[in-house]
């Protein structure tokens, strides 16, 4: 089998961060998505992975590089234009050739790994497609399958008014070459996309045989902000905690707390689960649960929880607590002695500051 990760698209909704960004390279939990999921498919024994790169491929592919330092060999397959998930598997055909495949949206988080999902595809060579799907609250905003008595995928609608079933599509699809005569056949839906919800119906409504895998654990689509915060918090949940920086004695570390190489932790309380990156000062400072502070950061006199940090951003001697905060990369964030005493900002378009 070969793997198809997406990684171009837009990120809109992630913007400000994703104006300079790939969204796939934000980490949670100190590591970028886009990493997690290629370790993901290696983990399932996939070695082939080929990577749908938009707009800000150049970023990815210096990034990712050949893929060695993860152990895989990695194609990258340019998409002119975010044109769909369907297209993006259209384009990678030359890829694909023959080969069945697990497509892996780059901006989705899974609990557990896609080992076990892989292993049911590959014991059924009669089985043309296998979708993942999970059961959740709010059918009505996702995409959601509706299911044979016998359990074979009927029907998919996307973001169904009256919903068919609670049964929503996760960003994980398995397929074989059938796919490329459904995205030949299908037209781009109302928003100029070929969609792979239509792909799908198209294999279902030609006699091919699309079989759900049901996912139990927790899955992320980190589309939001919110949904960023959500994966860094139960990705940190799951982390073994490590102390490979300095820890002064004065600091206080719980146990579920991982300090990276090269990080100092002074005069400060880190509450677990959290993560500080390498080469990044805590002084003085209490950082609560569910924060991730990525690589060469500092953060002096300030309290700061459920939050994500980047990378050489610094954040001083704010008196108010900073929660639920997503900041960019080289971000600085401090108190100004000078009067009078007011709000100085250089926000970029579409920023979100919440203000007491
Ligand atoms: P989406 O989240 O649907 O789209 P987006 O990344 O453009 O985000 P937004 O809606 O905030 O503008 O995409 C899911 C994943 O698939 C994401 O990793 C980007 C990727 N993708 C492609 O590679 N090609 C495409 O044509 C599309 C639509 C998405």
């Amino acid at each position: 089998m070969k793997g198809l990760i997406l990684s171009g698209g837009k990120g809109t909704r992630l913007y400000p961060l994703t104006y300079t960004r790939a969204k796939q390279l934000i980490p949670v939990a100190n590591k970028p998505i886009l990493f997690r999921v290629i370790d993901a498919i290696r983990d399932a024994g996939i070695d082939e992975i080929g990577i749908v790169i938009g707009d800000t491929g150049p970023e990815i592919r210096e990034a990712v590089g050949s893929g060695d330092r993860f152990g895989v060999k990695v194609t990258f397959i340019p998409q002119e234009a975010p044109l769909g998930l369907a297209h993006a598997v259209k384009i990678s055909q030359d890829f694909l050739g023959e080969d069945r495949f697990v497509m892996f949206l780059g901006d989705n988080v899974i609990q557990g790994g896609i080992s076990p999902l892989i292993a049911d595809f590959a014991n059924h060579h009669d089985w043309n497609s296998q979708i993942v799907l999970t059961r959740v609250d709010h059918p009505e905003q996702y995409g959601v399958a509706q299911l044979t008595a016998g359990g074979r995928i009927e029907r998919l609608v996307e973001k169904p008014k009256e919903p068919l079933s609670d049964l929503a599509l996760v960003g994980i699809y398995m397929f074989d070459h059938h796919i490329f005569e459904a995205t030949a056949a299908i037209k781009p839906s109302w928003r100029g996309e070929l969609e792979i919800t239509d792909a799908i119906q198209w294999l279902v409504d030609h006699g091919y045989q699309v079989f759900p895998h049901i996912h139990t654990g927790w899955w992320i689509d980190t589309g939001r902000p919110d949904d960023m915060l959500t994966a860094n918090s139960l990705v940190l949940e799951e982390l073994t905690p490590e102390i490979r920086g300095y820890v002064d004695s004065g600091s206080s570390v719980d146990t579920r707390v991982t300090v990276e190489k090269g990080a100092e932790v002074i005069g400060s309380t880190i509450r677990g689960p959290a993560i500080i990156g390498e080469g990044t000062r805590i002084v003085n400072s209490y950082v609560g649960p569910f924060t991730s502070i990525y690589h060469h950061v500092t953060i002096e006199n300030c309290e700061i929880e459920h939050s994500i940090v980047l990378e050489n951003s610094t954040l001083c001697d704010i008196d108010t607590r900073i929660q639920g905060s997503l900041i960019g990369r080289n971000v600085e964030l401090h108190r100004s002695p000078i009067r009078p005493r007011a709000l100085k900002l250089t926000l970029g378009d579409y920023s979100k500051v919440g203000l007491l």
